[in-house]
């Protein structure tokens, strides 16, 4: 008997406020576990399908090491590996692929992509990050905070940079059924949309969330006991970058903003991958271009102390193994558990 069993993750909503709760908390155990090197095979003999549309370093890795310690066989289909898309529907993917595996992550452009693929495959199917949601991420995320500060009620979550992306929106409609107060500071032109606004006040007034919208990031960091941003320009967005970075300049995480938060005791988070400082190709370019050795975050404040980027990094893995053994796995978790 398991409450979990064959449901996908598909987007936030998906899941009740103590079932997102069970997760974080069964996630932290199953770190226990692999640092005790204590076997948790829950899905022993299972076969999991991986689909990426995007690139990831993360999200691949966390899967195919979380589904090997769990016992099952984990299989890679990148973008030009199989005929998703070009040759072949995403019904007939699905009901092929649901014929062979026992579960599906799907990382890639739209969120009807991996809708589809739940409905057709008649698996659990996982969404490893879209245009819209980026639902494993916030297990981890939530995850980090509560080992970090003990408990997740009450705690604010800030948000600077690009407020109408997949990590934005996730934050803030994880944030308000969770009851973490999560203030978003973005440009006008780059706040969440209607539709996520409502969805993340829906839950808000359940859980007690103070939600804060915000152009102002002096007035949004003030208080935050965690600072949250990503990248200004996602993956497969078509933007002018000399404007967006004007646009966004104002909204990077450097020494000022983290002091304005009031309390030494903030931390500071980021998805990765980050633009920190001159190391890669792209940042080079952009160094040389513009002039600016980080973008949405300063090299001096993500290799700080006050900085988890790479705790949080870690507990994807530890998230995303709950996540597949919970929805999967021969697990005893009574199915009026959450009545
Ligand atoms: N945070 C995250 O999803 O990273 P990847 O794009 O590397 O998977
Ligand atoms: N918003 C980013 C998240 C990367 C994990 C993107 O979609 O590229």
């Amino acid at each position: 008997m398991n409450h979990f069993f064959g449901s996908s993750f598909l987007k936030e909503t998906d899941f009740s406020a103590a079932e997102l709760n069970y997760l974080i908390d069964f996630a932290i155990h199953l770190k226990h576990l692999k640092q005790q090197n204590i076997s948790h095979h829950y899905l022993a003999g299972r076969n999991i399908a991986l689909l990426f549309e995007k690139p990831s370093t993360r999200t691949r890795s966390a899967f195919t090491v979380a589904a090997c310690d769990l016992g099952a066989h984990p299989e890679f289909l990148g973008k030009d590996d199989i005929q998703l898309g070009s040759k072949e529907s995403v019904a007939d993917t699905a009901a092929v692929l649901g014929s062979m595996f026992d579960g599906i992550e799907f990382r890639g452009f739209k969120q009807q992509t991996v809708e589809q693929l739940a409905a057709k495959s008649g698996v659990p199917v996982w969404n490893g990050l879209t245009d819209t949601w980026h639902p494993t991420q916030m297990i981890a995320d939530f995850m980090t905070l509560k080992e970090h500060f003990g408990r997740l009620q009450g705690l604010t979550l800030t948000y600077v940079g690009d407020g109408r992306n997949n990590v934005a929106n996730s934050l803030l409609v994880t944030g308000a059924l969770l009851g973490v107060n999560v203030h978003i500071a973005a440009p006008a032109t780059l706040q969440p949309t209607a539709a996520v606004q409502a969805l993340a006040n829906q839950a808000a007034a359940k859980s007690g969330a103070q939600l804060l919208l915000s152009t102002d990031p002096a007035a949004a960091v003030k208080g935050a006991d965690a600072l949250y941003t990503d990248v200004w320009i996602s993956m497969g967005e078509k933007v002018d970058v000399a404007k967006r970075i004007e646009q966004l300049l104002p909204y990077q995480i450097n020494k000022q903003l983290l002091q304005q938060t009031g309390q030494e005791s903030t931390i500071v988070m980021h998805c990765l991958p980050a633009f920190h400082d001159d190391q890669t190709l792209v940042g080079k370019k952009l160094a040389a271009q513009f002039k600016l050795s980080a973008l949405e975050i300063t090299d001096q404040v993500f290799s700080s102390s006050q900085s988890v980027v790479f705790a949080e990094a870690e507990n994807r893995m530890h998230a995303i193994k709950a996540i597949m053994a919970a929805t999967l796995g021969n697990l005893f978790i009574p199915t009026n558990f959450f009545e």
